[in-house]
């Protein structure tokens, strides 16, 4: 089987280097994947830059697998599902792993996904929506308890929170997101939530609509520094799994966030054959749904993949085929520890173009294993940062405490 992967990160270097080790699969393309991504077995990446809010463009990647005889597609990112990628491949009866474009909202609107957590029952925290930047003040002015969250409704490269902790900043976030277009129109509808103290969790689940199947729970650190400090970033490292899930409060989310969900896509009458990640948050035992993401995360891929016993390739397949309910998943005992190395000055500005030395196929040693991120090439072939994030690093052991000397 030949697969298409589409992204650029560390996630879809996960993705290919885990699809790879499949006997059932003979080729990995990755779009447009990185120079990292090139060295591993069976992987080629395709150097072409795609706009996948233009429906030319999306025809392009429908183009692509057609004539690369591409077996099944997997997304990494949500900009392509939100727009409406999997709809696109579908239509030509290709084979892809995700949401419809109708069931990518989830991700896409926070008050879309608010909405829908209302009406199934599926336990999150208080939140307003507002239109208009003088509605939001006026609900501001009559709040007492801080610290409140303002979020840009829509898509923000995971920029778009802003933990607030007086009526003054609330008010600077929402003129930010509403009077100056920080995040264009994904800010032009706003949410003031609740905000909750507690332990985060992350879990990716696969679903075909009919049933859901969660995979390994996750721990995201958010923060740039040792200890919890520093400016949020897209994630510096990840544990898996997530300590704080116990099976007590693994038990709360199935009931109180996982079931739930699953009866409103089968209310909703969503194709979904793909993944939903679960962004949760646990207080005093019990289980708050932040967000939904239609895609896998990034880096929670990175350390939950090296844990992964069974067949990711036969998994996706599944979903595909609706399936699901017939797929026994299989993990190796232990943790995985996934840590981040970053541009210096990230997730401020940062300079590209420095060389990486040391990276070549012999780094993958004993249980660690190195994935590329924000890399290329420069015009003498040596790998250099080109982003934020630039690699990473998963090691598996038998406890946490080992993997941390
Ligand atoms: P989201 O994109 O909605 O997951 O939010 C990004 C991050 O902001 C989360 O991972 C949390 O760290 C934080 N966050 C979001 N919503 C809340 C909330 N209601 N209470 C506390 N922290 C939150
Ligand atoms: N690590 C969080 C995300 O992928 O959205």
């Amino acid at each position: 089987m030949k697969v298409l992967v589409i992204g650029s990160g560390g996630r879809e270097h996960a993705i290919c280097w885990k699809l790879a080790q499949s006997p059932s699969v003979e080729k990995v393309m990755c779009l447009p994947g990185n120079p990292g991504i090139s060295l591993e077995e069976k992987c080629e990446c395709l150097n072409e830059r795609i706009d996948y809010k233009t429906k030319t463009d999306r025809n392009r990647v429908v183009e692509i697998a057609l004539n690369d005889g591409i077996d099944l597609t997997i997304v990494g990112p949500e900009e392509p599902l939100v727009h409406g990628i999997v709809d696109d491949f579908r239509q030509k009866g290709l084979r892809i792993i995700g949401p419809e474009k109708a069931a990518a909202r989830l991700e896409g609107s926070k008050d879309y996904a608010k909405t829908f957590m209302a009406k199934y029952g599926v336990r999150t925290s208080f939140s307003q929506t507002v239109n208009h930047y003088e509605e939001a003040c006026k609900s501001i002015e009559q709040l007492s308890q801080f610290p409140i969250v303002i979020k840009a409704d829509g898509l923000a490269a995971g920029k778009g929170v802003y933990i607030c902790s007086s009526k003054g900043e609330a008010k600077e976030a929402v003129d930010e997101l509403m009077n100056k277009g920080k995040f264009g129109e994904s800010g032009k509808r706003v949410l003031i939530e609740e905000f909750l103290e507690g332990e985060e969790v992350s879990v990716l689940a696969l679903t075909d609509s009919k049933v859901i199947v969660p995979l390994l729970s996750s721990k995201d650190h958010k923060r740039l520094l040792e200890g919890d400090k520093g400016p949020n970033t897209g994630g510096m490292g990840v544990v898996a799994p997530n300590p704080v899930m116990t099976d007590e409060i693994y038990n709360d989310f199935v009931s109180a966030i996982l079931n739930p969900t699953l009866k409103g896509i089968k209310a909703s009458g969503f194709d979904y054959r793909g993944i939903v990640f679960f962004g949760l948050m646990v207080k005093d035992k019990r289980c708050y749904l932040l967000e939904y993401n239609v895609r896998m995360g990034d880096p929670e891929t990175e350390a939950i993949l090296p844990l992964m016993a069974s067949d990711l390739a036969e998994l996706f397949l599944h979903t595909e085929q609706s399936k699901l309910d017939e797929t026994r998943l299989k993990w190796h005992p232990g943790f995985c520890v996934n840590l981040i190395l970053a541009s210096e000055g990230y997730p401020n500005a940062y300079k590209k173009g420095k060389v990486i030395t040391g990276c070549d196929r012999s780094i993958v040693q004993d249980e660690s294993k190195v994935f590329f991120a924000g890399v290329g090439l420069n015009d003498k072939s040596e790998l250099i940062n080109t982003g934020g994030r630039v690699l990473s690093v998963s090691s598996t052991g038998d406890d946490l405490e080992s993997d941390l000397v």
